[in-house]
């Protein structure tokens, strides 16, 4: 039996417009996109001699064939026409679900990238990031990680330079924002403010941070603030402990901080993790 190891690293928008409906249902987006710290842990066994089967810490998470791990091994395996003789795939959960975090995603690609390793690189890693929109649109960033520009459905991507080094604090209240339902009350309402991608792309390039983060801007923050005024709240306590930018992640409903000292960092968690349990620290990956 051979066992392989890869991480899943959460991921974060630092900017994300939605810049119009396709003819596909889908939307085309563009998003500066960071992986961070806060991950999951992906553990692959192949030649089990049994039939497949997927583990997950979470026993909220379903672990049949509609699980993003399980759909990218057998869309790589099928598409690499290779047959591992019965694969079980443990997921150890950490990022939290529903959160705009690309929790499934990011476990979707660990599993693309732990296969084309164990296969002798087959694929470069822009084409398993393209192999793998074919499961779901956040999971070609995951695929490459890093800070990158995705556009399309998210699938077009060009890696920017690295975000300079800082921390986020990310807290994930308790109620879920519905992607399809947020996407479409999108189309009916008039974006007020856009992110400007070139600003960002430049405080990028010249390692500005606090350019960066007075630059986050998320199309879908103020629908989900404006119906939960809890997002307030966390922010406020974001602003009133060191944080030099904060917003919601994707659809939601994670939000997050960038501080620049661990202090500043654990101070917010102290304030937070009474009504909020699930909040991280985390760096830049
Ligand atoms: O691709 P994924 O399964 O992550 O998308 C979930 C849902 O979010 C889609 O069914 C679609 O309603 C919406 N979506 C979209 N445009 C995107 C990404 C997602 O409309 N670029």
């Amino acid at each position: 039996m051979i066992t392989l190891h890869e991480p899943a690293y959460a991921k974060l928008n630092l900017t994300l417009d939605v810049l119009g409906k396709r003819e596909d249902g889908y939307h085309d987006i563009r998003s500066v996109m960071q992986t961070i710290s806060l991950r999951d842990d992906v553990l692959i066994e192949l030649d089990t001699g049994k039939p497949w089967v997927l583990e997950c810490t979470d026993e909220t998470i379903p672990c049949d064939e509609s699980n993003l791990a399980w759909k990218a091994a057998k869309l790589y395996l099928d598409t690499m026409n290779k047959d591992p003789n019965g694969i079980r795939i443990h997921i150890t959960k950490r990022i939290p679900t529903q959160a705009g975090l690309g929790g499934g995603s990011a476990d979707a690609a660990a599993v693309l990238r732990a296969l084309n390793r164990h296969y002798g690189d087959p694929l470069s890693i822009l084409a398993l990031a393209e192999l793998g929109a074919g499961v779901g649109s956040d999971v070609p960033f995951c695929v490459i990680g890093g800070t990158a520009m995705a556009e399309g459905r998210g699938e077009r991507l060009r890696k920017l330079p690295n975000m300079p080094d800082c921390i986020f604090v990310v807290c994930k209240p308790d109620f879920v924002a519905s992607t399809p339902e947020l996407y479409r009350r999108l189309d009916e309402s008039v974006i007020g403010k856009r992110p400007d991608s070139q600003l960002m792309e430049s405080a990028l390039l010249a390692g500005d941070l606090g350019k960066v983060a007075v630059n986050l801007c998320n199309v879908f923050d103020p629908l989900v603030t404006a119906e939960h005024l809890e997002m307030n709240y966390i922010k406020s306590i974001f602003n009133s402990y060191g944080s030099i930018g904060q917003q919601m992640t994707g659809s939601g409903s994670a939000v997050y901080a960038i501080v620049t000292e661990f202090e500043y960092a654990a101070v917010i968690c102290n304030m937070l993790k009474e009504n909020y349990p699930q909040v991280f620290i985390a760096k830049p990956v």
